[in-house]
């Protein structure tokens, strides 16, 4: 991996240390210029007549995200973010009242807050997967879960947004397609910066968004849909023109692929956007981008683990490039105000996202550091240092 080349292909990259790319990353320059070519030929032609035209680059875009999670084009649905596809996966579901969905203490806040709102139409029960002591999923509590309960949906957080665990998604997918029960996964913090194989997680339906580790344009996303869902005939409740075909006055017709999911009306400037991060992933290769990214955090992470009055909070076997700490002593805006004056790019995690957890770690905030394949070594130190003077 080219770092400098890759950290000459962002504009204006300064000497600001960017440890964001879990709230909303760099996008590199081929990026941008996409999207705003698009929107200059749209100017010039029109919307519709631009689809014609470019329709060669608006389906590369299925190839490109297929490609980097081991799918076919025929699976993948454009989206406007995560939450999108999530909503979308979850109201092809046909939930009815005594239902149960399993999923996990770690899960992402808005998916929590999606089960409790069919809990108050379906009536349906949320169990949660017990965690082991360091944070890891217990898979045999899981198994007795199964037994006892015959789950509408088992859904799983990859990784969290409040914290750097990776959960087990490999193992509960492998016990999911035994027992032929239905799985989702939310790889939002995931893709981009792991290896996020839909073959090897064997999952139903995988969602992510684009503006994170992706390095994409924010307001976009995709979802996958398994042939297995596909199908079964699964597709979303509010399903438009998009994604089925008004055949006669009281029918319609899903379409064959997972653009069943989509909308109709979709912001193909930013699609392209998503196309061209998409490209530059697998054009760099998860590999490296996975080997790299896990020096920088081996670095981060022994080095805040020497210092003084620091807290790391990030449980599980596995961790991954999402850092959340605390200084002793050192409250939310005095942090701020020291990465503010040192141009550190950072974000904070409140507890109202990672409830559950936030509670068994008796914090209510803690400081997100997120460093992907752009970053350097030498930030890594920087940033140490900046912590260790404050
Ligand atoms: C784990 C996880 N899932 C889902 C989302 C929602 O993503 P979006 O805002 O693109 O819908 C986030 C956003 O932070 C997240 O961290």
């Amino acid at each position: 991996m080219n770092i400098e080349q890759i950290r000459s292909d962002i504009s204006n990259y300064g000497n600001k240390i960017f440890l964001n790319s879990a709230g909303s990353s760099l996008m590199a320059k081929s990026v941008v210029q996409k999207i705003e070519q698009y929107l200059h030929q749209e100017e010039r032609s029109g919307g519709y007549k631009l689809v014609e035209l470019r329709e060669e680059d608006i389906s590369d875009f299925y190839h490109q995200a297929a490609t980097l999670i081991g799918a076919n084009p025929k699976n993948i649905a454009f989206t406007h973010d995560a939450t999108d596809a999530y909503i979308k996966a979850l109201s092809s579901i046909n939930f009815k009242n005594g239902d149960v969905i399993i999923t996990t203490d770690d899960d992402y806040a808005s998916n929590q807050i999606q089960f409790i709102s069919l809990q108050r139409r379906f009536d349906i029960s949320i169990i949660k997967i017990k965690t082991l002591q360091n944070g890891d999923l217990d898979i045999s509590h899981f198994q007795e879960l199964l037994e006892k309960y015959t789950p509408k949906l088992v859904a799983v957080t990859h990784v969290p947004t409040n914290s750097g665990l990776i959960q087990n998604v490999e193992a509960i997918g492998k016990i999911c397609k035994e027992q032929q029960v239905l799985f989702l996964v939310d790889a939002c913090q995931s893709v981009g910066q792991l290896n996020v194989d839909v073959q090897e997680i064997k999952c139903d339906f995988l969602t992510t968004t684009g503006r994170k580790f992706l390095r994409g344009p924010r307001g976009t996303g995709f979802l996958y849909v398994s042939d297995k869902a596909l199908e079964k005939g699964y597709y979303p409740l509010f399903i438009d023109g998009g994604g089925a075909i008004w055949s006669q006055e009281n029918q319609f017709e899903i379409l064959q692929s997972a653009k069943r999911y989509e909308t109709w009306e979709k912001p193909y400037a930013l699609l392209i956007g998503l196309s061209e991060a998409l490209r530059y992933a697998n054009e760099i290769g998860m590999e490296g981008i996975v080997s790299y990214n896990k020096k920088l955090m081996t670095r981060l992470r022994e080095n805040l683990a020497g210092l003084n009055g620091v807290r790391i909070f990030d449980n599980g076997s596995r961790t991954c490039n999402i850092l959340t700490f605390r200084k002793e002593g050192k409250s939310l805006e005095e942090i701020e105000k020291v990465f503010d004056s040192n141009n550190v790019y950072f974000s904070d995690s409140q507890k109202e996202w990672g409830v559950i957890d936030f509670d068994k770690k008796g914090i209510d905030w803690a400081i997100r550091l997120s460093p992907h394949y752009f970053n350097t070594l030498a930030e890594m130190d920087k940033v140490s240092e900046i912590i260790e003077r404050m």
